[in-house]
């Protein structure tokens, strides 16, 4: 495939209504969307692909009912623990954005001892979106910055985009060339809100855990597909046999 994404994000959407299509407790549903998880960075790693990131958890997702979450920390626990082999492996290494300090001690330690474990991988970078929000993710950023300028690290006037995006937890990861959501639903749900700023979005009509990487490999085709154009001209981004035509003419 000639033009793959360097970074594909991943809103994981539609356990809940899998199961209940199915007469099944939602956990269910959130039981093998774990399944399509090691499916898509197995696959994403065999392509080659340079980052993904999962939306897993949001800050939002704290409201739900504690019978749920709690169901689903035990999910995040039991996959941190059997994909431990995996990602050592493979050569992934393993990050993660949000408010981690939320998470239960349960999936905060392997969660860490992953991070730290796989520090040093240099195979793909696989992170997951946890206890996370792109608003409260943007907010710290901006505190963090503002403890710079007032400590006097920081001259405001230098301040740009990139100067800023250097304050995200996903700074040292390259933009998001793609980002898909399962499940039907058209919307961004506080997910990477800098980060996509020229994604392509894609939204599949597929809920999360039948999403399997058959899935990700058409979307990968209809991205090889699209145009981007970052604000040039469709004749800028053709690049020189345009202009010789326009000279032409
Ligand atoms: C996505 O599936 C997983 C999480 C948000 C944790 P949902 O649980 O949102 O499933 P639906 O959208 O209710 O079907
Ligand atoms: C987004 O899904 C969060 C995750 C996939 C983890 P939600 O199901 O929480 O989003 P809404 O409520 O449909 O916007
Ligand atoms: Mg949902």
């Amino acid at each position: 495939m000639s033009a793959l994404p360097r970074h594909v994000g991943i809103i994981m959407d539609g356990n809940g209504r899998w199961a209940q299509l199915r007469g099944q407790p939602r956990l269910e549903g959130h039981r093998i969307g774990a399944e399509s998880v090691r499916d898509i960075t197995r696959a994403a790693r065999e392509l080659g692909l340079e980052a993904i990131t999962l939306y897993a958890f949001s800050a939002q997702n704290w409201a739900r009912p504690a019978d749920e979450v709690r169901g689903l920390m035990d999910l995040l626990r039991d996959y941190l623990h059997d994909e431990r082999s995996e990602i050592m492996d493979n050569q992934i290494r393993l990050h993660a954005i949000g408010d981690l300090d939320r998470l239960p001690a349960s999936v905060k330690q392997p969660l860490d001892a992953l991070r730290q474990d796989s520090a040093g991988n240099r195979g793909m970078v696989l992170t997951l979106a946890l206890s996370y929000g792109g608003r409260e993710s943007l907010a710290a950023a901006a505190a963090a910055l503002a403890r710079d300028v007032a400590a006097g690290k920081l001259d405001p006037r230098t301040i740009d985009a990139d100067r800023f995006g250097a304050y995200l937890p996903t700074a040292e990861l390259p933009p998001v060339d793609l980002l898909i959501r399962t499940s039907g639903e058209q919307r961004i749900s506080n997910f990477l809100l800098w980060e996509l700023a020229y994604a392509e979005l894609m939204f599949v009509d597929v809920m999360w855990p039948d999403f399997r990487r058959n899935h990700l490999y058409q979307c990968l085709e209809q991205f090889a597909g699209r145009e981007r154009r970052f604000g040039l001209t469709g004749a800028q981004v053709a690049g020189s046999d345009s202009d010789v035509e326009a000279g032409d003419a």
